[in-house]
């Protein structure tokens, strides 16, 4: 069925699921408009990995996300957009002007020569024009591919040209609460090393001057006025990719993470409706950034192929103060909130204060996604804000995963706090052993791993379709591997135990140890170093990075500065984002004799462990774990 409205609903489901997915999945599709139905619903092979959903069916996603709702929704608020400064006036589409907008816009990328299959990337503050530009790339077949605006110039640059992108869009400015981040001066430095960009199509989101560069650059109004309002959608195969997006790994560079069209349409419709129990006059607010998946898919597409006003907000929770979340909510009569951990942990260390001021009563769900909810958090979420009456969805997922996999459907299935609970219809989770064998009953940790396709997954790497198999598909045989440790408790319930690879999340945020060491090791000084996370009582985990430096290096700088300018080179290298929360330089790394770093040894002194640190009869030179927890920075 459309909507599992009861416990019965989702057992029912569930089996149907396992039991008959094709038909099941044939069933989800229904609802969409599609211009030619498929063929087949579901062809696989996961040790040769390939999967096609909806084969040979055609369709356009704006069509769904836009077109299809004008003769029952036209008026109805589709995006309502809240700037970051309070005192700038909110921006409201409705799905007629919505569709009138991307369609223009989708005119603006064909007269700069965009075409279907062309690659898109998109550099923008949280403002409505990026939503729109989303939907136009895939109004005309291009594939968007989005870079968090918290990206350095170097990041960027490595990925519009990985993508290979040949338009770029960006903004001069991006308002973040009392910070404005310069868009544009970033991106020129980014294009410097990206000969494949022909354009960019500026917007100008604030009144201060940038530099245009003639040829290439052009004012977004400007471009607007040139074209007409009427665009006719590309016909697309169900499996023509929709965007990139990417991510970190365990090693070398971020892979862009390829989804396509007509599986993650299904998918993402399916699971927001059913997740958070959707109806279809509720203000719905997801406060991710559109950079990352969240954003994707449950603030543009999951919403929109509902019909639901999904609101947008360009600002942070703390500015002006660490009440703005609960004032928005109140004003907006937000219904469904969805954010992160984090987020919930930092306004928790702001006082209840902030929070008494607002009624909150138009909450009826509550979200969070992104990392492992602490128990804490999870209490005063579901206390203060959902005043007892909210249930918290804790939903498990991945930017490879498209979609939400292991989620309590609100109100449906009972919720369990810091559990995911369990898996989707559709879903089927298994915990693996080191050997790869399946842990069969309850009351059992291991690695998680997917065991059937589903409609929204990854479907490639970009360029680079080993990388996608042996990351995701070699670790397990006939097994997605998610890269996550995972609890199955007596009651059969999921709790997510973190990484179980060399990836930090930080903030909610994937990070590569490997990514960030690159980084670190391109300052002059440093000879090599080790990065791990830590717990951080706000962040999750923090970064802790250990380092290695040259002694002449060392005798002309105070350690001070030199770990500032280390730090300011992950700034530059990675963004923000990636910036150790500490570092500490030390006369050597632990190692084994065949040169392998201990991270484990590393990983308990992070959290503050002096002792236990198991079996360390391999280590090349012990006395390097003595000199660490001692502080000691160069030989003696
Ligand atoms: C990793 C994926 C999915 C959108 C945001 C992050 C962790 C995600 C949860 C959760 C515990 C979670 C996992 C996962 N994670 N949601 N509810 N409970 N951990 O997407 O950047 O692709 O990161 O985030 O470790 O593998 P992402």
């Amino acid at each position: 069925m459309n909507k599992m409205n009861n416990l019965e609903d989702y057992a029912i489901d569930y089996r149907k699921s396992v039991t008959e997915p094709e038909k099941f999945w044939a069933y989800q599709a229904e609802r969409f408009v599609w211009r030619k139905k498929w063929d087949t619903v579901l062809e696989y092979d996961f040790e040769d990995y390939n999967v096609e959903w909806y084969k040979n069916g055609k369709l356009n996603i704006t069509e769904n996300c836009l077109d299809r709702h004008l003769l029952n929704r036209s008026d109805k608020t589709a995006i309502h957009w809240v700037p970051n400064d309070p005192k700038e006036q909110d921006r409201i589409f409705t799905y007629k002007q919505l569709h009138e907008e991307v369609s223009r816009f989708a005119n603006v990328l064909k007269n700069n020569g965009v075409q279907k299959g062309d690659r898109v990337c998109l550099y923008m503050p949280m403002v409505p024009e990026l939503a729109i530009a989303v939907l136009a790339c895939a109004r005309i077949g291009a594939i968007h591919s989005v870079v968090f605006g918290g990206f350095s110039a170097d990041a960027l640059a490595g990925r519009i040209n990985d993508a290979e992108a040949k338009i770029l869009l960006t903004a001069n400015f991006g308002p973040r609460g009392s910070k404005k981040i310069g868009l544009k001066n970033i991106a020129d430095e980014a294009l410097e090393n990206c000969p494949g960009i022909e354009t960019a199509i500026v917007l100008q989101r604030t009144d201060d001057a940038v530099e245009m560069k003639a040829g290439r650059d052009k004012w977004w109004h400007e471009e607007l006025e040139k074209v007409e309002t009427f665009c006719e959608p590309e016909i697309m195969d169900s499996e023509d990719p929709l965007f990139i997006l990417y991510t970190s790994g365990s090693t070398g560079k971020p892979k862009g993470v390829v989804h396509t069209t007509g599986g993650y349409m299904v998918y993402t419709a399916y699971t927001f409706r059913n997740v958070f129990q959707y109806q279809e006059d509720d203000i719905y607010w997801c406060t991710a950034d559109i950079g990352w998946i969240t954003g994707h898919s449950y603030i543009v597409y999951g919403p929109l192929l509902e019909g639901a006003t999904s609101v947008m907000f360009e600002g942070v929770p703390t500015f002006p103060d660490a009440g703005r979340f609960w004032r928005i909510i109140d004003r907006l009569g937000v219904n469904t909130f969805y954010t992160a951990p984090t987020a919930i942990r930092a306004l928790m260390a702001q006082g209840l204060e902030y929070v008494e001021l607002y009624k909150l009563d138009s909450l009826k769900v509550l979200g969070t996604v992104g990392e492992p909810i602490n128990r804490e958090a999870w209490d005063w979420y579901h206390h203060h804000i959902g005043k007892n009456q909210c249930p918290i969805v804790d939903t498990w997922w991945q930017t490879e995963t498209g979609g939400i996999m292991i989620s309590p459907i609100a109100g449906v299935l009972p919720t369990k706090p810091t559990y995911a609970t369990l898996p989707l219809p559709g879903i089927q989770p298994v915990l693996l052993d080191s050997e790869g064998n399946e842990l069969k009953g309850n009351g059992v940790e291991g690695n998680l791993c997917i065991k059937f396709p589903w409609p929204s997954m990854i479907r490639t790497t970009w360029g680079d379709h080993e990388r996608c198999k042996n990351t995701y598909f070699s670790t397990y045989k006939g097994y997605y591997f998610t890269g996550d440790g995972c609890r199955r408790d007596e009651d059969g319930y999921y709790r997510i135990m973190g990484r179980v690879d060399d990836v930090i999340n930080v903030s909610g945020h994937r990070l590569g140890t490997a990514e960030v060491e690159n980084a670190i090791n391109m300052h002059e000084a440093v000879v090599e170093s080790a990065v791990v996370g830590y717990p951080h009582d706000i962040k999750g985990q923090g970064i802790y990075a250990y380092v290695v430096c040259d002694a002449a290096k060392m005798e002309v700088s105070t350690m001070d500065d030199l770990k500032a300018e280390i730090a300011a080179t992950v700034n530059e290298k990675i963004g923000p984002i990636a910036r150790p929360d500490k570092i500490q330089i030390v006369r050597g790394l632990p190692k084994t004799r065949s040169g392998k770093i201990m991270r484990r040894i590393l990983r308990k002194i992070a959290a503050g462990e002096t002792s236990n640190f198991g079996d360390t009869s391999t280590l090349l030179d012990p006395s390097i774990v003595e000199a660490i927890k001692e502080g000691v920075v160069r030989d003696q």
